[in-house]
């Protein structure tokens, strides 16, 4: 009877794979790795059922205060810019499409009802050089940068390498934003006041908890397996957390840190899972992107939060984390290579390396 269950399980999943760009998954590896994601999915559904009541932010007024977002045009995005728009902060959307994300924003929001102001500029985070220039154009225009979310990203992409020779998951989600954060650092520190500290927020996944740095080969270029490179760029983002929170600890920077799950929420970023093609699945149980976008504004804004860096955040709490982030020394290791890469000398000046 369990065979076949377990027969009758393995060729339903099987159909379900056929429709995506990954395809059925071809070795016990990578159906191991498939069955890690629906666990670690299922637990991510049940945590944000529960801790529902919990997911919620204040909004409150912050004329004086300037955002930078990558992404915003879609997704949990799109929600978050609405409301930091909603607190009259001054937002810059760092998007692939500029005009097109103005409009997004413009069907969501009433712009002439906020004291906020919007701004879009062209970036796309996995390269280098738009990084740059996207870096370079807020420097010059603004003397500070209050908040920084690092939102931008892909999931189970088929292999690509960008611009620079990076596997795509591990440029997008990780390494541009390593780089756009090294920028943007003295804009932080200059809007950071005691008792009010200027804000990072990488968002993150809880799939960082099945992620594995392989330093060996992090573009996946021996062996690429779309769910292998979505946790480790999502891992990356922790230890990069946890490892600049200790930096800004030791210079006494009025700059905070934080990692965020933004909890499994129903929105484009799962055009190649499995999930999309099982009907009606993701609108019954997943998070709308609005309630997907409390917990990384909370990190952004909340002042019972004021002071605590290098924590990882979920469903308005502090959430479970890979355990190499909790080891100062993998921390460490895994930044000082990610400024190898970027031949980064002293992270944080805002110079442009390469
Ligand atoms: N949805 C979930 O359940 C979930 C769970 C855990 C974590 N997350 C994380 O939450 C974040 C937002 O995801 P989402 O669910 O809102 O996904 P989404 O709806 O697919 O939105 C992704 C956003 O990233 C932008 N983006 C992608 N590649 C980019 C590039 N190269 N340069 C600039 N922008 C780029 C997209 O802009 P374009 O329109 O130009 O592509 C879009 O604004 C991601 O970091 C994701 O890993 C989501």
């Amino acid at each position: 009877m369990l065979l076949w269950l377990l027969i009758i399980l393995t060729l339903l999943c099987s159909f379900i794979f056929t429709k995506t760009t990954k395809g059925i998954p071809k070795s016990w590896f990578e159906w191991k790795t498939e069955f890690r994601y629906q666990y670690l999915g299922i637990v991510g559904l049940i945590h944000d059922a529960q801790y529902a009541s919990r997911d919620r932010v204040a909004l409150y007024k912050q004329p004086d205060r300037i955002a930078v977002i990558t992404g915003g045009n879609r997704g949990i995005g799109l929600r978050i810019v609405e409301k930091l728009l909603a607190c009259d902060m001054t937002v810059i959307m760092g998007v692939r499409d500029p005009r097109s994300a103005e409009d997004a924003v413009g069907g969501i929001v009433d712009l002439s009802q906020t004291k906020g102001k919007l701004i879009c500029e062209q970036l796309d985070v996995g390269d280098m050089k738009s990084v740059r220039a996207f870096a370079q154009k807020i420097s010059q225009t603004y003397a500070k940068v209050d908040l920084l979310i690092n939102n931008a990203g892909i999931m189970f992409a088929p292999f690509k390498l960008t611009a620079d020779g990076y596997e795509s998951h591990f440029a997008i989600n990780y390494l541009g934003h390593f780089m756009l954060t090294h920028l943007l650092l003295p804009k932080l520190r200059a809007a950071g006041k005691p008792g009010r500290n200027a804000r990072i927020v990488n968002v993150s996944s809880c799939v960082n908890l099945i992620g594995r740095i392989n330093y060996k080969d992090l573009n996946g270029l021996k062996y690429y397996y779309p769910g292998t490179a979505y946790s480790q760029s999502k891992l990356a983002q922790i230890l990069f957390t946890r490892h600049l929170q200790t930096l800004l600890d030791a210079e006494k920077a009025n700059v905070q840190v934080n990692v965020v799950h933004p909890g499994i929420v129903d929105t484009d970023l799962f055009e190649h899972s499995a999930t999309t093609a099982v009907p009606f699945f993701k609108k019954l149980f997943f998070k709308t992107p609005e309630r997907g976008s409390r917990t990384v504004v909370f990190a952004a804004i909340d002042p019972s939060i004021e002071g605590q860096g290098g924590t990882y955040l979920s469903n308005g709490g502090k959430g479970p984390f890979h355990a190499d982030a909790k080891q100062p020394a993998k921390c460490e290791k895994f930044f000082e290579h990610s400024c190898a890469l970027l031949k980064i000398k002293q992270y944080g000046n805002g110079e442009y390396p390469l």
